[in-house]
């Protein structure tokens, strides 16, 4: 496996991929990996002749008071792992050759990024969007691939690549959870042991919601009532947002009679959590997901 920090290097390694006609597959991280990243990267293996993964903790997707300083980090293991799975190079630049002096071009997806994790994070997006465009120029990717735990992110890049006509394929990766339904992060490491327990609670709101649905309940309101309820009951939670909303532009929902996204945002203790999944009212199956 090559570990490559040089931005010249690495197109050059793609261009010489490509030149011999083998797909790239692409997966940025900003590192810390765990078994959802690697999922990711299983898909992208299983996808691809070679897989490029990167890591870059990106300083443009992080607001003055987040964690950007002190952001986990085990690049050994990371390397480790990455190297058993048969990725083919990782593309680790330092934050100096990916925003050198004078920098100042950025990508901005409007509508998508405004709602959900937009009223907390107004520059995130900018940021993500930004960083990814510049991951496909220098790494050259057929297809890349992102996790639905970020689903926002996710639109929002599937809505980067098609207005810009970039030429390159996004693909989803369904949420990888702890065996006690907690959604694998990064951050989940911030957590003490209490805290931990505590942040179950996000995906037992979430099963809560779908029995539910699969009761019948097709109220916004009484669905996000329920789940709040139970975000809440116990203490040690406080909600960013909860929502139900459209699965393509993340506007709310009034009656759940097609497939909709459960989305919410949460802080336990020193971390903010996401989790989200897709309700589906009995009878409405995902060829039922335009509004
Ligand atoms: P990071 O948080 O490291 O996540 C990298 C990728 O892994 C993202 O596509 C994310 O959605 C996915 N992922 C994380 N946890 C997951 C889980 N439990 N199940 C499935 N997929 C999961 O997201 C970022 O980095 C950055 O914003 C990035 C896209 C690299 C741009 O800087």
């Amino acid at each position: 496996m090559r570990v490559i920090e040089s931005i010249s290097e690495m197109q050059q390694q793609a261009d010489s991929w490509r030149r011999q006609e083998l797909t790239i597959g692409l997966v940025p991280t900003m590192g810390y990996l765990h078994q959802g990243h690697l999922a990711l990267v299983q898909k992208a293996i299983d996808l691809a002749d070679r897989v490029v993964v990167s890591i870059f903790v990106n300083p443009t997707q992080f607001g003055p008071n987040e964690d950007f300083e002190r952001y986990p980090q085990d690049i050994p293991r990371d390397l480790r792992l990455l190297d058993e799975l048969g990725v083919a190079a990782v593309f680790k630049p330092d934050a100096a050759s990916i925003y050198p002096q004078g920098y100042q071009t950025y990508v901005e997806v409007q509508q998508l990024t405004q709602p959900l994790c937009g009223h907390t994070r107004p520059t995130h997006f900018r940021g993500v969007t930004t960083v990814v465009n510049k991951l496909f120029n220098i790494t050259k990717p057929h297809l890349a691939i992102f996790g639905e735990k970020d689903f926002q992110q996710l639109v929002t890049i599937q809505r980067m690549v098609s207005d810009l006509n970039m030429d390159v394929e996004i693909l989803g990766h369904p949420i990888v959870r702890e065996s006690d339904g907690l959604a694998m992060s990064s951050r989940n490491v911030y957590l003490n042991a209490e805290q931990r327990q505590t942040a179950l609670r996000l995906s037992q709101a979430l099963e809560q919601a779908r029995r539910l649905v699969s009761g019948g309940e097709r109220q916004p309101q009484a669905i996000l009532e329920k789940v709040k309820n139970h975000l809440l009951e116990g203490g040690g939670i406080t909600i960013d947002y909860v929502e139900l909303c459209h699965l393509d532009t993340l506007q709310p929902v009034t009656s759940l009679e097609r497939p909709g996204l459960l989305a919410m945002a949460a802080f336990v203790g020193p971390a903010r959590l996401l989790d989200n999944c897709i309700l589906t009212p009995p009878g409405a199956g995902l060829h039922d997901r335009t509004q």
